[in-house]
């Protein structure tokens, strides 16, 4: 992991060259934690090479899972896995450590794990998981900060989720490949992540029916067999630089994308941006005059636009012909950026769950700190579209989720580094 402490990053006035988009995220966790349901090894290739991975694998290695490393293939061996309980110091650094839940009480039956961390961006409940668990036959009992879990008898069950929580359906579907009979969950996010842990988990010879719906049910199937996993491309990542190219004059092609059906919503956006792109062969073709249309926004479930690109979006509206709006419908407290954007010179109001933006921005390059991943990036990007020099700070923030920001960015011309 790079030791720099801050970015600096200069305005930009022109983008042209390649990205090579890496992989997911969002998608490669759960997948890490589903190895726990088997005895054996599974090769994961394609595996994003940043901070919130390297805490998962320290997370399994606690667990005396066995993971080697090769680039960005993980080799994870599960054959010696045996219960240890799991450290809060280790799992408030990482909102998916409460992925692990699930697969720990399909393969012994209890779990004691320190309470999830992750991103400040609201409260982040876990009720939707537990009170699934509980249905699940699961006595749950939380003590400040440790969470004790212990079923003998995990049992399938039908659960209605209040809210289409990704990572309660995503630990529930855990849980339930490996509970005694069929599992019914309605209300279900449906998210790529969630298709592609199911078909991860098929893999592995689960069943599941109703992928890509909202009503999943999941047979018990008891002990899978390992499976390797190719990992997709990360539609946020990929995102943040397709939103950006929309306000500043580019010609750059994004690599590494092989299917663009988990990131159309948000080509559908950055086309509304002004934004063209075109797919060919894993590669989007990405071209800008750099003005902005000014429009209202709102993120929402998928696939509706994703609340990740919420701060990256409210950045290059700074830019539009006029003023516009923003909605945040899933965090409370994702408007982090709003203080932050002020230091460049920004307008921006926020209302309840709404930001009104003053277009036409003219921003000056300040010191910013980051405060989270998403909130990071869209600060690099807000020094792109500044005169002079921008000095973003906190930069662990978002080497949680970009393995390089520079590199990507040095890549399509901008003069930006660490320092
Ligand atoms: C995942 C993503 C994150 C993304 C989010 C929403 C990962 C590792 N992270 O996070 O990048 O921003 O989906 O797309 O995949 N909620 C509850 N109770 C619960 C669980 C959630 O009230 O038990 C609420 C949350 O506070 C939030 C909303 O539901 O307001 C969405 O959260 P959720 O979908 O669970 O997000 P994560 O899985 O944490």
């Amino acid at each position: 992991m790079n030791s720099a402490k801050a970015i600096c990053v200069k305005k930009t006035e022109r983008l042209q060259g390649r990205i090579e988009i890496q992989g997911s995220k969002n998608n490669v966790l759960p997948i890490m934690a589903a190895t726990l349901l088997s005895s054996g090894v599974s090769v994961i290739n394609n595996c994003p090479l940043i901070e919130d991975v390297f805490i998962m694998c320290r997370l399994l290695t606690c667990l005396h899972v066995k993971i080697d490393r090769f680039g960005h293939t993980l080799v994870i061996d599960t054959t010696e896995a045996a219960y240890e309980p799991l450290p809060y110091s280790l799992t408030c650094r990482l909102r998916a450590s409460i992925l692990l839940l699930g697969p720990m009480l399909v393969r012994w039956q209890k779990a004691e794990i320190g309470m999830p961390g992750g991103c400040a961006i609201g409260t982040r409940p876990i009720d939707i998981h537990l009170e699934g668990f509980m249905r699940m036959n699961v006595d749950v009992n939380l003590d400040e900060e440790i969470l004790t879990c212990q079923s003998y008898y995990l049992q399938g069950c039908e659960y209605h989720l209040r809210f289409p929580s990704v990572g309660a359906t995503e630990n529930m579907i855990l849980a339930a490949v490996g509970a005694k009979g069929r599992t019914i969950l309605r209300g279900a996010a449906r998210e790529p992540e969630i298709i592609e842990l199911c078909n991860y988990l098929i893999s592995m010879g689960a069943l599941i029916e109703g992928i890509g719906t909202d009503v999943l049910i999941i047979k018990g199937t008891g002990e899978l067999t390992s499976g390797d996993y190719e990992n997709v491309y990360d539609r946020i990542v990929a995102g943040t630089y397709l939103l950006m190219a929309a306000a500043i004059p580019c010609d750059i092609n994004l690599t590494g994308i092989d299917d663009t059906g988990y990131m159309k919503n948000i080509i559908q956006v950055a086309g509304t941006l002004g934004v063209q792109t075109e797919w060919s062969g894993g590669t989007l073709y990405v071209k800008s005059s750099g003005t902005v249309r000014a429009g209202n926004y709102k993120t929402g479930i998928y696939p509706a636009f994703p609340t990740d690109l919420q701060p990256i979006l409210l950045t290059v509206l700074l830019k539009a012909e006029g003023n516009s709006t923003l909605t945040e419908t899933i965090f409370e407290n994702r408007f982090h950026i709003v203080k932050e954007l002020e230091q460049l010179n920004a307008s921006i109001t926020v209302n309840k769950q709404t930001a009104y933006i003053r277009g036409h921005s003219r921003l000056e390059g300040h010191p910013v700190a980051s405060t989270d991943l998403r909130q990071g990036a869209a600060l690099v990007i807000a020094g792109m579209l500044s005169n002079g020099c921008t000095l973003v700070t906190n930069i662990g923030y978002i080497q949680r989720g970009y393995e390089d920001m520079v590199r990507d960015l040095q890549g399509v011309g901008t003069d930006i580094c660490y320092i």
